[in-house]
């Protein structure tokens, strides 16, 4: 896919972005049915950033970019620590860049529900009918955040979205992860990180009504 087309800008000039946040955008376009694509609001950053900012950009220009490369390295190298488990990675897989007409943008495999279209995230899915129904894949995702060694700074209910297929059901993190300190205690240190992840998931379990058992590592109904 991305050889076919690394070739050819896409054009974002009438397309209408899944979600439009203030640090980038995500599009669901017909002409990548197997991908999502995340655009930074370069246009944006530029006008909001104060003089030191603006001073480091003119001297590091690549920094524009650092959030799509370091997601985008996590994700590979967890691909490459993990080569027999590719396929049980809690996150969605990198799939490239790509020229836009708003700039570089990030391909990465889009998450789908039943009918094909994009997966549920977990807070729409409490809101629409509840937690229960999706409880078992929920522990499933917990357990892998654990066994893979995920680094999750902005784990949250709307970061994680739910793959349907007849005899599957999992979850992904799509967003927020990656560590993003100077020093990366969180990757350098399994202990710091399974800590953090225990602080998140616990924090998520609130937002979502249920109970976060750190020593049996699973979500509870009470
Ligand atoms: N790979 C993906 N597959 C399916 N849906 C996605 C994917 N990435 C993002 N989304 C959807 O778009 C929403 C916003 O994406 P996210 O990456 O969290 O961006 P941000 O938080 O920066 O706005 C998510 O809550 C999810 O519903
Ligand atoms: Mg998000």
């Amino acid at each position: 896919m991305s050889r076919q087309y690394s070739k050819q800008t896409i054009g974002l000039e009438r397309e209408k972005p899944v979600r439009a946040g203030f640090h980038r955008s995500i599009y669901d376009v017909s002409v990548l049915p197997e991908a999502v694509l995340k655009v930074p609001q370069y246009a944006a950053q530029d006008t909001v950033y104060g003089p030191f900012k603006r001073t480091l950009r003119r001297l590091s220009p690549a920094g524009r970019y650092r959030v799509l490369t370091k997601e985008a390295s996590f994700q590979m190298n967890l691909v490459l620590r993990y080569p027999r488990e590719a396929d049980a990675l809690p996150i969605p897989e990198f799939r490239g860049f790509v020229a836009t007409s708003e700039g570089l943008g990030a391909l990465w495999q889009k998450i789908t529900g039943l009918d094909g279209a994009l997966g549920e995230n977990l807070r729409d899915i409490v809101k629409a009918r509840g937690i229960t129904d999706v409880l078992e894949p929920l522990n499933t995702f917990a357990v892998d955040m654990f066994r893979f060694g995920i680094v999750a700074p902005d784990l949250h209910a709307g970061n994680l979205v739910l793959e349907e297929k007849p005899q599957l059901r999992q979850f992904y993190l799509v967003d927020g992860f990656g560590d993003r300190n100077v020093i990366p205690l969180r990757s350098m240190s399994r202990w710091a990180n399974d800590r953090s992840l225990n602080e998140k998931l616990a924090k998520m379990g609130r937002e979502v009504g249920v109970t976060w058992q750190t020593e049996a590592r699973c979500f509870v109904l009470f």
